[in-house]
């Protein structure tokens, strides 16, 4: 099946199994999922279930679509998303960013665990992605360009809405939640960065790597939707501290700063949204 084909046909899956058009689309990162439980009348479908869909494989990761209301607003949430490191194309990686499209999704909040380039900051910080460098090395966009989407040449000047970020920042602090904002990179993964590596992308301008986001947020601009990136500073990046880096410790943090994740998004879903 081609690309296109894949994107209709998971919609169309989706479309028939709920009886409402979600609004707001949240993709949740590594260890991050456990919002989708906070979701009312939950409708679940899991990726499996979907022909032509990748399906997850990441620890940490469930691979499930998880629909219902939160305030009174229609929502789709990933409950596990796909990364390039697991082999798909970024094509395909984008195929639940698409079909949130076709569903009638215009804000879309995309989450991941990332590790901190700046120095200021230690695990457990919380930040809003202000712009992105694309070092995977490839994009969603690449091959034939679906016009209905988008055009050929799309601009990425403000992938991640300004407006929508400095109101989640300002209600978080009003919140007593403090949200930094920074330049997220994307490396391939799944080996992590080395010190060399960290040190080139911090003269480069990051403050944060990681091994996600950067795909859906290139497809969701391009189909025009409005973007906000939050990334969970899970640990500091290779070589800003002198311990090795392992998932364990990703997936720790993670949970750890989960109370503050969970109001991140109620903040994003109740008033910036
Ligand atoms: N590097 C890349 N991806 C990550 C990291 C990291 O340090 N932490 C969480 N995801």
């Amino acid at each position: 099946m081609d690309i296109k084909s894949r994107i209709i046909g998971a919609a169309k899956q989706i479309m028939s199994v709920v009886d409402f058009s979600p609004e707001i689309g949240l993709v949740l990162g590594s260890g991050l999922g456990d919002y989708a439980e906070m979701l009312e009348n939950p409708v679940i479908i899991d990726y499996a279930d979907i022909p032509g869909f990748p399906v997850s494989s990441v620890a940490g990761h469930k691979s499930r679509f998880v629909l219902g209301e939160r305030f009174g607003r229609k929502i789709i949430a990933m409950q596990g998303r796909f990364h390039y490191y697991e082999g798909y194309s970024q094509q395909e990686l984008t195929i639940p960013v698409r079909a949130m499209h076709l569903l009638g999704v215009e804000k879309l909040l995309i989450t991941n665990a990332a590790g901190g380039i700046n120095t200021a900051w230690s695990s457990g910080a919380l930040m809003a992605i202000t712009d992105h460098i694309n070092y995977s090395g490839a994009n969603p966009l690449m091959g034939p360009n679906f016009e209905e989407f988008g055009s050929r040449f799309p601009d990425m000047s403000e992938v991640y809405d300004s407006a929508l970020r400095e109101k989640l920042v300002a209600e978080a602090e009003n919140a007593g939640i403090r949200v930094e904002r920074g330049v997220y990179i994307m490396f391939t993964g799944p080996s992590y960065e080395t010190p060399a590596e960290i040190r080139m992308a911090r003269a480069m301008g990051a403050d944060a790597v990681g091994m996600s986001t950067v795909p859906e947020a290139i497809a969701a601009n391009h189909c025009g939707m409005k973007v906000l990136g939050i990334s969970c500073i899970t640990n500091m990046a290779a070589g800003v501290l002198k311990a090795p880096l392992d998932h364990k410790e990703v997936m720790e943090t993670a949970n750890r700063v989960k109370g503050n994740f969970t109001k991140l998004i109620d903040i994003a879903i109740q008033k910036v949204f």
